[in-house]
């Protein structure tokens, strides 16, 4: 196992992902071009001078709402991650590609299919963000009356990660593909086999109709936090995403996944865990604090309130101003959405009073979400922070996802290399290979590994 930091470049394929109302001004306006490939290609080669990891695409299947989201552009329209990646793995040669795909918008077939596919393309950069989907309207575009329990839907998640790791891990042993003329055999039958997947949702024969890519499995990234999303991750994920707003929190957090692995059988070290780090970048710290009041004077906080309504399922518009913030935290406990969200505001702000009421928290701007303004050499101090704190890795959020990468990789790399807080250069390899330096394909002690095409459960 490799302990380097890891950094992935986190956008979206659409005009505004987190930076609401900004494409207003000049330095925003660049986000015209989220429909184009030609900007992309410009992502990913700077991010490969960079010496990224990842570009990490998020997606989601649906509208935040109808009025301010739409209207704001905000996450909104939404492009379809799998369309883009080989032809950003052709402008590039290291960078892993992540996409994000929910287990609602495709059948697992289908999807492992595409994935098997685009690793081949790509030669073993492929990662795989498992979403549940939190949008009502996600659901509705897909046959449902709304949006699928929480709990359910990581089971649900399950069934379907088990028919694609029976794809990928079994339906196809070593040794299958034969390309031997002399004996008129392509490929070895008797190696080749159905997987005959009988489950609450899902019937698939197989077998997998693509050949082993060089991971045969992408690399699976996770995000759930709540009781439920944390087995999940333990079980299936081999990167995650902390929902830790300081490095304090993290430490926390990071406890609380190693003990659940522990006590899953799992090396809590085999789970990488990763935070969010979002910064505002300046030659000096004046300067990066004026052009974090530009971006706060220009967010459209109408945008940002939907954003936050269609995430976690609070109508944030229409919370009486005397809800107490403990009301709040009950509600998003209970939420079918996003769990996880009140967390970071709670991290935020250590010494809030739970009786304090909604408006007094409003006008605290606690919801506002946390960007570090400073300097290259502030932002790495910051960076050692988290990574004293245990993280092995950031999730990058640009200001705008086109453009703003440059402005990363000339000013912050250089200074994050010269501490050893980033690699300098990529080591050869898969995109497993190279974030876990042990091989290309998942551990052997990996679930989808490790039980066999006839282990899994009741399926
Ligand atoms: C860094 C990060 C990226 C995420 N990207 C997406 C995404 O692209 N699409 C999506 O539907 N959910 C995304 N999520 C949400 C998670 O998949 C998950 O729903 C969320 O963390 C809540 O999980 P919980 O209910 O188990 O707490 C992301 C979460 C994080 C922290």
């Amino acid at each position: 196992m490799t302990s380097r930091l890891i950094y992935n470049g986190f956008l979206h394929l659409t005009p505004n992902h987190h930076s609401h109302g900004y494409w207003r001004t000049p330095e925003g306006s660049i986000q015209y071009g989220y429909s184009k490939l030609e900007p992309y290609v410009h992502v990913v080669k700077t991010l490969e001078r960079g010496c990224f990891d990842t570009l990490f695409i998020a997606d989601v299947s649906g509208v935040y709402d109808f009025e301010h989201t739409i209207r704001a552009g905000s996450q909104f329209p939404s492009a379809d991650p799998i369309t883009i990646v080989s032809a950003l793995g052709l402008a590039t040669e290291h960078l892993g590609l992540a996409v994000t795909s929910n287990i609602i918008q495709s059948h697992p077939f289908a999807f492992a299919r595409q994935l098997s596919s685009l690793d081949h393309y790509t030669n073993g950069r492929i990662g795989w963000n498992i979403v549940t989907s939190y949008l009502t309207n996600g659901f509705q575009n897909f046959g449902y009356d709304g949006i699928v329990p929480h709990d359910e839907r990581y089971r649900w998640a399950q069934e379907y990660l088990d028919v694609a790791y029976k794809l990928w891990e079994h339906s196809w042993e070593e040794g299958a593909v034969l390309h031997d003329a002399s004996s008129n055999r392509f490929f070895d039958p008797e190696r080749i086999h159905r997987i005959n997947h009988v489950g609450d949702r899902y019937r698939v024969a197989g077998p997998h109709i693509v050949e082993p890519s060089p991971q045969r499995t992408p690399v699976l990234f996770q995000a759930g936090n709540s009781t439920a999303g944390r087995e999940f991750a333990v079980r299936n994920a081999e990167v995650t995403f902390l929902p830790s707003a300081t490095p304090e929190a993290a430490v926390r957090d990071i406890a609380i996944l190693d003990d659940l692995a522990l006590r899953l059988g799992r090396d809590p070290k085999s789970l990488k865990k990763i935070v969010t780090l979002s910064t505002v970048i300046g030659s000096t710290e004046e300067e990066a604090r004026r052009k974090q009041a530009y971006l706060h004077e220009h967010t459209d906080f109408a945008a940002f309130q939907a954003f936050l309504s269609g995430n976690s399922g609070i109508d944030y518009f229409n919370i009486p101003p005397e809800t107490t913030i403990r009301e709040l935290q009950e509600r998003y406990a209970s939420s079918e959405h996003v769990r996880s969200g009140f967390r970071r505001i709670l991290d935020r702000n250590p010494d809030l009073d739970l009786d304090a009421t909604w408006g007094e928290h409003l006008v605290q701007t606690a919801l506002l979400p946390g960007r570090f303004a400073g300097t290259p050499e502030q932002i790495a101090d910051e960076v050692q922070r988290w990574a004293d704190a245990g993280v092995d890795g950031f999730n990058v959020v640009p200001i705008t996802t086109l453009g703003w990468w440059d402005e990363w990789v000339d000013h912050v790399v250089p200074v994050l290399q010269a501490r050893g807080l980033a690699q300098s250069e990529y080591t050869p390899g898969t995109f497993r290979q190279k974030l876990f330096g042990a091989g290309d394909r998942l551990a052997d002690s990996h679930r989808a590994r490790a039980i066999g095409l006839n282990g899994f459960g009741t399926h």
